[in-house]
């Protein structure tokens, strides 16, 4: 059955010693709450070994941002999935869209991303959404089916079942303007759908789906109890120990 998932992405915020307050913080957190969902953190990569030394797998999973669809070789800049692993880091966000936007990210190559993932034994992060003109043109079903095809249907009935997908809409990023439920519900249903054409209903119902994009404290209780929303990828709101905790309280 799949899993209820609130995953903070850091992105590039906070000086070592800021990260390492809001880690200590979310650990006490943990071992004082209930917790009710499967709890994910994706700090900047430089900070990937402190959090996998704060948490254990168990307790919070440790996620990278990016990751390279190379295994090794000359990529200035660039970490593989051996290297993940090699830290003990649990996943990547693959194919985020402040990548496609400012890094020139597709999805042929989150194809190859999310294969060299799973190959190291690490849990993909997918993300796809439609941005602001897409929806206003009534693309984003169109978008988000061809974004999930591309970066996802090469893989085995086995291995998709392990692949995570975070449907964000770029034009709800950072913005404050979010997804209403509905519209949330809409389109992962959909991707559900879609994926359950191809592998089967019961491959479909063990992939959780998040949300993402400007989950906040007040509109995540709405969000999370769609029944196809499995979670969110949460930006903003994932730096500041009280919002995040209070996201992962909606499922409580
Ligand atoms: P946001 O970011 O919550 O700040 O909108 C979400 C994301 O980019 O994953």
């Amino acid at each position: 059955m799949r899993k209820n998932i609130v995953a903070g992405n850091w992105k590039m915020n906070k000086t070592f010693p800021e990260a390492q307050e809001l880690m200590f913080q979310l650990l006490e957190y943990k071992k004082h709450n209930t917790v009710n969902c499967e709890i994910a953190v994706a700090p900047p990569t430089l900070y990937l070994l402190m959090a996998r030394n704060v948490f254990d797998a168990e307790d919070i999973k440790v996620m990278a941002q990016d990751m390279s669809a190379h295994s090794s070789g000359a990529y200035t800049g660039e970490i593989s999935a051996e290297m993940l692993l090699s830290v003990h880091a649990d996943g990547s966000i693959i194919g985020h869209s402040e990548r496609r936007l400012y890094h020139g990210e597709t999805d042929e190559n989150c194809a190859l991303k999310i294969k060299a993932a799973l190959d190291n034994g690490l849990t993909p992060i997918y993300c796809n959404g439609e941005n602001l003109d897409q929806r206003k043109a009534g693309q984003h079903l169109e978008v988000v089916k061809l974004q999930t095809e591309t970066a996802l249907f090469g893989l085995t009935a086995d291995e998709i079942k392990k692949v995570v997908i975070a449907y964000e809409p770029v034009w709800a990023i950072g913005t404050g303007e979010t997804a209403t439920p509905e519209q949330a519900q809409e389109i992962h249903k959909f991707i559900r759908s879609f994926i359950a054409g191809k592998y089967g209903d019961e491959v479909a119902d063990e992939i959780s789906i998040l949300y993402g994009g400007s989950v906040k404290p007040d509109n995540a209780k709405e969000i999370f109890a769609q029944p196809d929303v499995d979670g969110g990828l949460i930006g903003g709101a994932a730096l500041d120990i009280a919002d995040f905790s209070k996201i992962i309280e909606a499922f409580n």
